[in-house]
């Protein structure tokens, strides 16, 4: 079964993050098995290992090692990002850098919300994930006032669901069909 992967970076407590993760898994294709990833719960610490990833040299790290088995498992991944200071949280950022090869054409959507519908993280975020070498098939902007209150009330515009429904059939549909 196709595994899509959901990253929530947001770690406070009252955080929006986790209405919009509940927008997006309810919006993914039936068949799929969803696996959401809160990284407040994955609480990576600050980069640690020896090596660049880059560099495939042997983790050395229980949590580097656990980190990497898990995004190695999807076949495409959605991340949610809220928009700080314009850019992604520094947990989000931590957790890419852990890794290098799991994100090599893995299928990403990315799903930014903020002022502005996010249009100063998703940029920032597409380039780092282009750069990591994931296919970056779309990006979605949610927007204060627009689909959301700041307390976390959604009412996204129908545009925004279609494309959501439409990019997650074709991250899903991406994956590499397993023969049996
Ligand atoms: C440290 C910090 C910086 C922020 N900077 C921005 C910003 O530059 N642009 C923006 O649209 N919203 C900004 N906000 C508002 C957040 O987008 C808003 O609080 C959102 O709900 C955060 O997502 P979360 O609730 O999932 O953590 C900022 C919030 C915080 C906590």
């Amino acid at each position: 079964m196709t595994k899509l992967g959901i990253i929530l970076s947001s770690a406070r407590p009252n955080r929006v993050g986790e209405k919009v993760s509940h927008w997006v898994r309810d919006a993914v294709p039936t068949g799929v098995d969803v696996d959401l990833i809160d990284l407040r719960e994955v609480a990576l610490p600050a980069f640690d290992e020896t090596h660049s990833p880059k560099a495939e040299q042997p983790r050395t790290t229980a949590h580097a090692l656990a980190w990497a088995e898990r995004i190695a498992a999807l076949d495409a991944v959605v991340i949610l990002t809220p928009q700080y200071n314009g850019a992604y949280p520094g947990a989000l950022k931590n957790a890419i850098d852990f890794l290098y090869t799991e994100w090599a054409q893995l299928p990403t959507l990315l799903v930014g919300y903020g002022w502005g519908d996010a249009g100063e993280v998703l940029p920032m975020l597409e380039a780092l994930m282009t750069r990591v070498g994931a296919d970056v098939v779309s990006t979605i902007g949610l927007g204060f006032r627009e689909d959301l209150s700041v307390e976390g009330e959604l009412f996204v515009r129908e545009d925004r669901t279609a494309a959501l429904r439409e990019q997650l059939s074709a991250i899903t549909a991406k994956a590499p069909v397993s023969v049996s």
